[in-house]
């Protein structure tokens, strides 16, 4: 199978990418520099040079592809346009990434007990209006002679297989913990995050190619913690006695900048991946994001 991946380079599409390309199909890969070309290239990936903004270079990789992954943005309408107007009246598979924030809450640390599935209507902050937006124009693309699908993954854990090896809010907690010698949260921690193994996670991309229907909206996910667990298990792992600090919001904005404070680091986002196990036959079996902190990858790293 030919597949055409964006973000390559990155930690969801690079794991994506070498997954497949391990697994014997034939996978170019969107680069914006030599040294990330390398980079592809060292885990059996073809590098396609170009960016997001370069509708051409998309528009004929996403023909001459199979399968198209787009990993590198949950938000870049323009790539979106070009890669599926290239795939209309094919049939084949539009594998699109967007992130769990679309149904989160900006709490200021405190927990929210609303948790939604696949069923669920989704009425986003005004921060995230245009990712349903973009995420709802996929999906009409079912109606155009492709199979659009959209995983929407919740906190991803892990290191990356591929050229991209971090992911976003767990690097920023250890780095924040290390650098003040006490684990951090914004506001009260109590806030949950929803989380997936990045492993887990390339299985469904997997499934959803084989066998997602047209349109499918698929959440990933496999348990949850508030931030302050999170926190709590990273000061175990670095052996910091005490319990975590609890920033002001302004003290947090000071270290993340105010939306990944807001969206990210301080707001709820609980979703349950119903779908994906249902009818994908997803059954994701990596370890716990506790366990990666204290006895697995995060520990290693530190
Ligand atoms: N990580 C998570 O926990 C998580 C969870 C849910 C959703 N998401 C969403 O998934 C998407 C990918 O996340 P990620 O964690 O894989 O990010 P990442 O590690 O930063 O990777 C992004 C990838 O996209 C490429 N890229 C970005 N902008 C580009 C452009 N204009 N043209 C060409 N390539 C471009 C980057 O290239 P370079 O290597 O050249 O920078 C990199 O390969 C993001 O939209 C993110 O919000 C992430």
């Amino acid at each position: 199978m030919k597949v055409f991946c964006t973000g390559a380079s990155g930690y969801i599409g690079g794991s994506v990418a070498a997954h497949l390309a391990a697994a014997g199909h034939q996978v170019t890969g969107l680069v914006r520099s030599p040294e990330k070309a390398d980079a592809v290239r060292s885990f059996g990936i073809e590098p396609a040079m170009g960016t997001l903004d370069d509708a051409e270079i998309l528009s004929r990789a996403a023909q001459a592809a199979d399968v198209v992954v787009n990993a590198a943005s949950a938000d870049h309408r323009r790539a979106v346009v070009a890669l599926l107007d290239a795939l209309a009246g094919s049939g084949k598979p539009f594998i699109h990434t967007s992130g769990s924030s679309i149904v989160g809450t900006r709490a200021r640390g405190e927990r929210s007990d609303a948790v939604v599935d696949e069923d669920a209507p989704i009425t986003p902050t005004p921060a995230r209006a245009a990712r349903v937006a973009l995420n709802d124009f996929i999906l009409s693309y079912r109606d155009k002679g492709c199979r659009p699908v959209i995983i929407c993954p919740s906190l991803i854990y892990g290191i990356g297989h591929g050229a991209g090896r971090d992911s976003v809010q767990v690097p920023l907690l250890i780095r924040l913990a290390k650098k003040r010698g006490n684990a951090a949260h914004a506001g009260p921690g109590e806030n949950i995050w929803s989380n997936v193994h990045i492993d887990d996670l390339v299985t469904l991309y997997a499934l959803a190619i084989e066998k997602a229907p047209a349109g499918a909206f698929f959440f990933a996910e496999n348990g949850e913690s508030s931030m302050r667990e999170v926190c709590e298990a990273i000061n175990r792992m670095l052996g910091f006695a005490g319990p975590p600090v609890a920033m002001s919001m302004q003290e947090a904005a000071a270290e993340w900048g105010e939306g990944t404070t807001e969206d990210t680091m301080a707001s709820n986002s609980r979703v349950r991946a119903k779908r994906a196990r249902r009818e994908l036959g997803w059954q994701p079996k990596a370890q716990s994001l506790m366990e990666e902190i204290e006895h697995g990858c995060y520990r290693e790293q530190a």
